[in-house]
């Protein structure tokens, strides 16, 4: 098997669905050793690799996830920080605190643990990190989501300026901001597939859903040396809604 990631090592937190397994599987497809990490343990068989049940918002759990890659590969290469959670759907005085709370503790402080340590134990050789934001945060606007939003804001933060502390140590940080794409995170209640293209298809300037290889396209470019030049940006992936 050969492509960019031949003789990698590579970790897609959020790997056991949507686009951390098709992440995941095209990694591998390309040649790198992917260690899956997630909740489910069933949900990451599924996805194949080497799965780590692990809860990013565990620092205990995240500290014996990068010891496992370190004690079994002694390195890391690549890491896509893409476990995140959707939520709230209601104006700010209305949302409980334990929703604002669950987001945050996925969606940022999961990003902060993550990349914590898998900072610690890239120092060695170098690497790339891609965090997944949403294009919801640093670039939209939706009432209602204020809280979803902005946790992916504080990813893009994190991620540019953790980018500029780390890039002289050979570990390059980046973030992905997708729009809308193929997974159940996109349905809201109750709507089918076909639902949401007819609702996208007024919505969003492109007129469809994303692809997962849309997104994972985008991904591995970041995880990859063909964008070496490319440091702490967020690159927006949603067929032009925020353009
Ligand atoms: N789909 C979209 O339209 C869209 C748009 C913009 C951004 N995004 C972002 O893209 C990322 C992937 O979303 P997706 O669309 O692929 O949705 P998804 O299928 O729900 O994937 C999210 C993954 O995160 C995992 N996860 C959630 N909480 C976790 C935790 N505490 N610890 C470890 N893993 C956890 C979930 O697995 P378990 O629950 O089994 O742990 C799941 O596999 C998310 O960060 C999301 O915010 C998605």
């Amino acid at each position: 098997m050969g492509g960019r990631f031949t003789d990698r090592v590579a970790l897609v937190t959020g790997g056991g669905s949507g686009i951390g397994r098709n992440t995941a599987r095209a990694l591998a497809a390309e040649g790198a050793t992917v260690v899956v990490a997630g909740r489910d343990k069933d949900a990451l068989a599924e996805t194949g690799g080497i799965p780590v049940v692990a809860d990013v918002t565990v620092e205990a759990d995240v500290v014996g996830l990068l010891d496992t890659i370190a004690g079994r590969f002694g390195r890391l290469d690549v890491a896509v920080n893409n476990a995140g959670v959707f939520g709230g759907g209601m104006p700010l005085a209305e949302l409980p605190t334990a929703e604002w709370d669950r987001l945050v503790a996925t969606n940022l402080t999961g990003v902060y643990l993550s990349m914590k340590h898998e900072i610690g134990l890239m120092r060695a050789t170098g690497g790339t990190i891609v965090n997944v934001a949403s294009n919801i945060g640093a670039h939209g606007r939706r009432p209602g989501l204020g809280a979803y939003a902005a946790t992916k804001a504080a990813v893009s933060a994190l991620t540019r300026n953790t980018a500029l502390e780390y890039i002289r140590d050979g570990i390059r940080i980046n973030a992905v901001s997708p729009g809308p794409a193929d997974t159940a995170m996109s349905l809201r209640p109750g709507e089918t597939p076909e639902d949401r293209a007819d609702r996208l298809a007024s919505a969003l300037p492109i007129g469809r859903v994303g692809s997962l290889d849309e997104i994972t396209g985008a991904i591995l470019w970041l995880a990859s040396a063909e964008s070496g030049f490319t440091v702490g940006h967020d690159l927006v992936i949603d067929g032009g809604a925020t353009a």
